[in-house]
């Protein structure tokens, strides 16, 4: 990873083989005078011949002499005058995307040229960092190493106003670490193709984490699952050979008595459709719909070494849905933890079915707050695409507040609505409750169908089906797992704290 620290200082009199200098568009003149007396008047020039604007996207890299600071980099932000997280982190993706290519291992970025809203200087800092340090991130396990291959920027130094916020600035590179480790864990597990990917190891994958953080972690195998009664989850692994597991993370950093917060994640390592059998076309995306589950132990990770005050629990059903002699069928009728009985229209609509069993069995820790994650359903994408997850629940002040934390962090999440009317769509025949409602409102009615198993809780669902995979590089996200939630979850606690 890159390594960042904090600086303070006149920027013109540092030391550095990059000094990168964030421009808006327009009044670039008042903002670069001193420069360019150094610069002998080439950046009024280059302003004029239109070779560089400030606009969003663009850079403009320039010569200096040796000694101080040997090169200029000038990088648009566009008109805004006041920058969210997104763009922030673009930018300084964007700048470590440009470096690296030029094999300038080292720079030193002006922050103090940048418009933070009020109060937000902080989370700005982070936002950079978290920028410069996702660029670095790459799924290369299974690829050929090519002499070519470029490495990451080695070090950046953020350069601030004032020595009075130069710790409190250090404070907000480390969460960005910590939140960017728990990034790149759920992109990693997330990209790992699917004959690597059984639920025993995600199961491992959690031991691990709880090795390294001092967590504590319960594995609860296939015949641990029969016995309490997990009908709908075991339903759903039955037409694998890999054994299903309820993998379950504890951290305690709050007071003994205070009520954890759950988290659950979605954990279908592969998701063929079952007998229900998806389409072949982009079938080889669905190793990724266990990304909830990622999102969770990444985010389990984060908090754990960031050491926040708060009780945790985290809990992923880990299965994979596959067509065979042993699947279950459209039509079963499955009896599930709760009591209640699933009747299957879809074996497709696995995820529910897991996550049923899932937000059932959490119940017992009497959580303050359940918050689930899932690639849920196709209709999100159709609803919002990958600007946004969609976010559902049962109580309106615990879905504004991960809203705020959306907007904070750039995670964005979009609210659609979960009236009961829509019940109706998932209501059984030869159930209690049907697996799917049909294609209206697909995403509602996934909801519809845990909020029946969340009754206890409040609770918000996350659909991340959009979000939680890229299908192109861009800087800082290439092609693949996204690590959407991570950040979303650490920033959503922190204020709970
Ligand atoms: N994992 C899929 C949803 C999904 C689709 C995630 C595409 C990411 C990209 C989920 O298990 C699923 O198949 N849902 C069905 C539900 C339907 C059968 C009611 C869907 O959305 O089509
Ligand atoms: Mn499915
Ligand atoms: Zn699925």
């Amino acid at each position: 990873m890159t390594k960042i620290s904090i600086k303070v200082g006149n920027p013109l009199k540092q030391k550095t083989a990059c000094l990168v200098l964030p421009a808006y568009e327009g009044r670039l003149k008042n903002s670069f005078s001193e420069l360019d007396a150094l610069l002998q008047g080439r950046l009024q020039k280059a302003f004029r011949n239109k070779e560089f604007s400030g606009k969003k996207g663009e850079a403009l890299l320039l010569h200096a002499g040796e000694g101080g600071c040997e090169r200029f980099l000038l990088v648009g932000l566009g008109s805004k005058r006041q920058t969210n997280a997104i763009g922030l982190r673009n930018f300084s993706s964007q700048v470590a995307a440009y470096l690296t290519e030029r094999r300038i291992a080292r720079c030193l970025i002006d922050t103090n040229l940048l418009h933070f809203s009020k109060g937000a200087e902080m989370a700005g800092i982070a936002a950079i960092s978290e920028g410069l340090l996702l660029a670095g991130y790459r799924f290369d396990t299974y690829r050929e190493k090519t002499a070519d291959a470029v490495a990451p920027l080695q070090t950046a130094s953020l350069l601030i106003g004032s020595s009075r916020d130069k710790l409190a600035a250090e404070e907000a590179v480390r969460e960005a670490e910590a939140i960017c480790r728990g990034i790149c864990l759920a992109r990693d597990l997330v990209n790992l193709p699917g004959n690597y990917k059984s639920p025993q190891l995600l199961a491992d994958t959690a031991q691990q984490i709880a090795k390294d953080q001092g967590l504590r972690c319960t594995l609860l195998p296939r015949a641990e699952l029969e016995k309490q009664g997990f009908g709908a989850l075991l339903a759903v692994a039955q037409g694998s050979v890999r054994d299903p597991y309820l993998i379950v993370l504890e951290y305690h950093g709050g007071t003994k008595d205070e009520r954890p917060v759950a988290l659950v994640g979605k954990g279908v390592v592969f998701d063929s459709g079952g007998i229900s059998l998806k389409p072949a076309d982009k079938m080889e995306e669905m190793k990724m719909d266990m990304a909830g589950g990622a999102a969770v132990l990444g985010a389990m990770q984060a908090v754990a070494e960031l050491k926040l005050p708060v009780n945790l629990v985290a809990v992923v059903p880990a299965v994979e849905n596959l067509a065979s002699g042993t699947a279950y069928r459209p039509g079963d009728v499955l009896t599930s933890l709760s009591g209640k009985t699933i009747e299957v229209l879809n074996t497709d609509a696995e995820g529910r079915l897991i996550l049923a069993d899932a937000l059932t069995w959490v119940g017992q820790y009497k959580p303050r707050v359940v918050i689930d994650l899932a690639t849920l359903t196709g209709a999100c994408i159709i609803a919002l695409g990958s600007h946004a997850s969609a976010v559902l629940g049962n109580h309106e002040g615990l879905i504004r507040e991960l809203i705020k934390a959306g907007e904070r962090c750039g995670d964005r999440l979009w609210q659609l609505p979960l009236w009961e009317e829509y019940d109706a769509q998932i209501k059984g025949d030869f159930g209690d409750i049907k697996n799917s409602g049909g294609r209206p409102a697909g995403t509602i009615t996934a909801a519809a169908f845990l909020k029946q198993f969340a009754e206890d809780y409040t609770w918000a669902h996350l659909d991340i089906a959009g979000t939680a995979w890229a299908d192109k590089n861009t800087p800082g996200l290439p092609k693949g797992g996204t690590g959407v939630g991570v950040r979303l979850l650490v920033e959503y606690l922190r204020r709970q704290c």
